[in-house]
């Protein structure tokens, strides 16, 4: 089967930082991959390369999706636009697609509702909390049906109930749909619920230096977390990645 993803040799500088790599990473499609690594390896970078943001300084990156359904991108600061309502915010992608105006404000509002915000529709984005707004931001890449979805450190911004809530719910939906995801994240509890694979990067530059496939087998739900496998690989990725933390704080001090 055909790679849906697939980075070669990638790098990139800014001046005369070294940022990110040389990385290879191939997708499956269907995979959902997750990746964690110390702040400033770069994940973002990682993420907006693949979105076609950034242009890598070496290497390539293809991506082969059928249809004309694009890839969507949830950012780590939202993304979202302060002078478009809740709602238009979440039809923005779907206005895009040229979805009938219909059609689009009830799947927008069907999404607002699963993200609990079916009473803000009409508000606008500064009217709302952190974790609001990003929810937002989540239904917005969720509401186009992305056949290809990187998320930056979606649920970052939300409180802990929140956040399993979810992490639960993204479980179950790309368990249903097998949209093809590239997820980063601080959290490794997160990254071991929902991977098929968890990629370990390092300190500047990142690069992947080990990768787990966490042993639970689909369809899964967040009740593994409760098992001692999940424990034990949390345990085995934190001795990696505290490392490359330490590695990192010593290089800045
Ligand atoms: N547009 C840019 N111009 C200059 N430097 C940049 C740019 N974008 C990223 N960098 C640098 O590249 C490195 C990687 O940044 P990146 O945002 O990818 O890290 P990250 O792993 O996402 O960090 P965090 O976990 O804190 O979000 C950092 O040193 C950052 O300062
Ligand atoms: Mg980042």
């Amino acid at each position: 089967m055909h790679a849906k993803l697939r980075a070669t040799d990638l790098t990139r500088t800014f001046g005369t930082t070294h940022a990110l790599g040389p990385l290879d990473l191939t997708i499956a499609p269907g995979e959902f991959v997750c990746v964690v690594g110390p702040s400033g390896c770069g994940k973002s970078t990682l993420l907006r390369i693949t979105a076609g943001l950034t242009r890598p300084s070496t290497g390539t990156l293809e991506i082969r999706t059928a249809d004309p359904r694009p890839a969507a991108m949830i950012f780590q600061d939202y993304g979202i636009y302060d002078w478009k309502t809740v709602l238009a915010n979440v039809r923005f992608g779907l206005d895009i697609q040229k979805v009938p105006r219909r059609e689009a404000n009830a799947r927008a509002r069907d999404w607002l509702t699963r993200m609990g915000l079916a009473d803000f529709a009409d508000a606008y984005p500064s009217a709302l909390s952190g974790g609001m707004r990003q929810r937002v931001a989540i239904a917005r890449a969720l509401a186009v049906e992305p056949e290809i979805l990187l998320m930056d450190e979606p649920f970052a911004a939300l409180d802990a109930q929140l956040r399993t809530i979810l992490q639960d719910e993204l479980l179950a939906l790309t368990q249903t749909t097998r949209t093809t995801t590239l997820f980063i994240t601080h959290s490794l509890e997160e990254a071991i619920v929902l991977g098929d694979r968890v990629l370990v990067m390092s300190a500047r530059p990142g690069r992947v230096i080990a990768e787990h496939r966490p042993p639970f087998s689909r369809p899964r739900t967040g009740d593994i977390r409760d098992t001692p496998e999940f424990t034990a690989l949390k345990g085995e990725l934190w001795d990696l990645l505290r490392g490359e933390v330490h590695q990192d704080r010593a290089v800045a001090a």
